[in-house]
């Protein structure tokens, strides 16, 4: 992507929130982007943001070799915000004293504003803020009043109006601060004066150009997942560079109900994009490699490797392309570490990357967006919403939601199960609350009685959790009109199910997935 007129560069010093500051900084319209807190002086300017923010972190800055930023930095005349290690930072740079805190601060604290601050605009005297650290500012730099403080923090803000120079011991990024966004568009907006011109279709317009300018009249590939990010990187190809694109769709048979055709449908020749679109039906290649393999590792292992061959296998008949499409995003950047080269994800939707395509560079459009950028550049570029608003599917698909062996059989009746479930979801309204929701078939079989006959049939788990990173989930309450309806709707309509159950079972101990 080009860059942008307007941006906000965050340095980072290895706090577990810093991604957050980004996103917030981005919700006002504004560009930000996260650095790591080494990047230089020079970058910086040549960058020319309108603000500079200053992330928390795990060290002390009076530990020996703390990381630090240049003194310089604050003297470009561009408003900093410090954040918790951040604001220590910038104390203990600019001449002031960090020691470490009689008591440590963790959690939502009552906080006082003591002096009027652009920052807190808006923000009445008192508020509560997300603490967390275990050295405070002791004493302040040459140039700065305290604006904030809580009853064991003296400093809990602190600015230097004349520098732009802001600060605060507490997280604004994080939404268990109460005025967290206004403060942080305060600063983005008043303080650094941005306008807020960053927008999805801004995005799209500069992608495609800069898309254009480096592709040339070069031959692209991109493997379609049937996932979100993998769909809009095709349609922003697809809008670049029309039919120097060729998507390959494999379809290993384990998507849910109706999926692969609706990726057909939008991309196929009677879908919307201009691009050469290969469907591979390979369903039965995967059923018979995963024939006898009971093992959700060596299960996963499989569907990657047989994925791999059969995308070569296409691949080989296309020929040499100069670049393959990737659908990274941010997160995935910036889990990969920051810094450093990007590494390709081990876990991407389709399985990894195929190591034979002859190919020369890899293109990955997507690679500064968050998740919900990445759908609102999709529904901006014409993709419906069953595609965009797809919630996260692993790459093996429902080769890892049926326990034990999976086959052809196996894989119908929890399709249809699965697509009962979620339709109930919708019809009830509760998708926006839940984080991922699936059926899963396990490999128990009940005794159960349907008319005047006994049924020795399976039994299919529905699972529905609540979680925003997928690192930690809880079990969603679904209502129980709903579940019972559903399980209900599920014994009468599916064969080979005579029994319904709902795992209440949270991440930890059970993982979001069965397998
Ligand atoms: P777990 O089951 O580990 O899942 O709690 C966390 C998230 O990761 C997804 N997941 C996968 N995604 N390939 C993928 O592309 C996989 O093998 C895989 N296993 C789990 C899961 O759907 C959830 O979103």
């Amino acid at each position: 992507m080009k860059e942008t007129a307007e941006s906000v560069v965050v340095l980072d010093f290895g706090g577990q929130y810093n991604r957050l500051i980004a996103r917030r900084v981005r919700e006002n319209n504004v560009y930000s982007e996260v650095f790591p807190y080494t990047l230089s002086l020079e970058e910086i300017k040549k960058k020319n943001p309108a603000g500079i923010i200053l992330t928390g972190g795990p060290n002390s800055v009076n530990e020996k070799d703390a990381p630090l930023c240049a003194k310089e930095i604050f003297e470009l005349g561009i408003p900093v915000l410090g954040i918790c290690y951040g604001a220590q930072a910038m104390a203990k740079i600019l001449g002031g004293e960090v020691t470490h805190a009689d008591v440590s601060e963790y959690g939502r604290t009552e906080t006082e504003i003591v002096a009027s601050s652009p920052l807190f605009d808006g923000v009445g005297g008192k508020t509560v803020c997300w603490m967390s650290h275990t050295d405070k500012i002791a004493q302040l730099p040459p140039g700065f009043t305290v604006t904030a403080k809580t009853a064991n923090c003296p400093v809990a803000a602190m600015e230097n109006g004349a520098k732009k120079l802001y600060a605060t011991q507490f997280h604004p990024e994080v939404l268990h601060t109460d005025e967290g966004k206004t403060m942080l568009k305060n600063f983005v907006l008043n303080v650094c004066g941005a306008k807020g011109t960053w927008q999805t279709e801004s995005f799209v317009q500069t992608s495609v150009e800069s898309l254009r300018e480096k592709i040339g009249g070069g031959k692209v590939l991109c493997a379609l997942s049937g996932g979100v990010d993998s769909a809009v990187a095709a349609a922003l190809l697809s809008r670049a560079v029309g039919k120097q694109l060729t998507c390959v769709f494999v379809d290993h048979g384990l998507m849910r109900k109706n999926e692969g055709e609706e990726v057909e449908a939008v991309f196929g020749a009677k879908g919307n994009f201009d691009l050469n679109f290969i469907r591979v039906n390979a369903a039965e290649r995967f059923y018979s490699r995963l024939k006898g393999i009971t093992d959700p590792e060596a299960k996963r292992k499989t569907i990657g490797e047989e994925f791999i061959r059969v995308f070569e296998e296409e691949a080989k008949k296309i020929g040499a392309v100069d670049f393959l499409v990737q659908g990274t995003i941010y997160p995935d950047v910036i889990e990969s570490g920051l810094g450093k080269s990007a590494v390709i994800k081990s876990h991407h939707n389709v399985g990894g990357l195929p190591d034979y395509v002859d190919f020369k560079e890899i293109i990955e459009p997507l690679r500064l967006l968050f998740k919900d950028e990445v759908r609102a550049v999709g529904k901006a570029l014409g993709l419906p919403g069953c595609l965009v608003n797809r919630q996260p599917f692993p790459g093996p698909g429902l080769g890892i939601r049926i326990i034990g062996e999976v086959t052809a059989d196996k894989v119908k009746i929890l399709q249809e199960a699965d697509a009962i479930y979620r339709e109930e979801i919708d019809n009830f309204g509760v998708a926006p609350e839940l984080g991922q929701y699936f059926a899963a078939l396990t490999n128990m079989r009940s005794v159960g009685v349907m008319g005047d006959g006994r049924t020795y049939d399976y039994a299919v788990a529905l699972r529905a959790v609540k979680t925003d990173d997928f690192m930690t989930a809880e079990c969603a309450a679904l209502p129980w009109e709903m579940l019972h309806k559903t399980a209900n709707r599920i014994v009468n309509e599916v064969k080979g199910i005579n029994r319904v159950l709902y795992d209440c079972t949270g991440k930890p101990p059970a993982t979001i997935e069965f397998e």
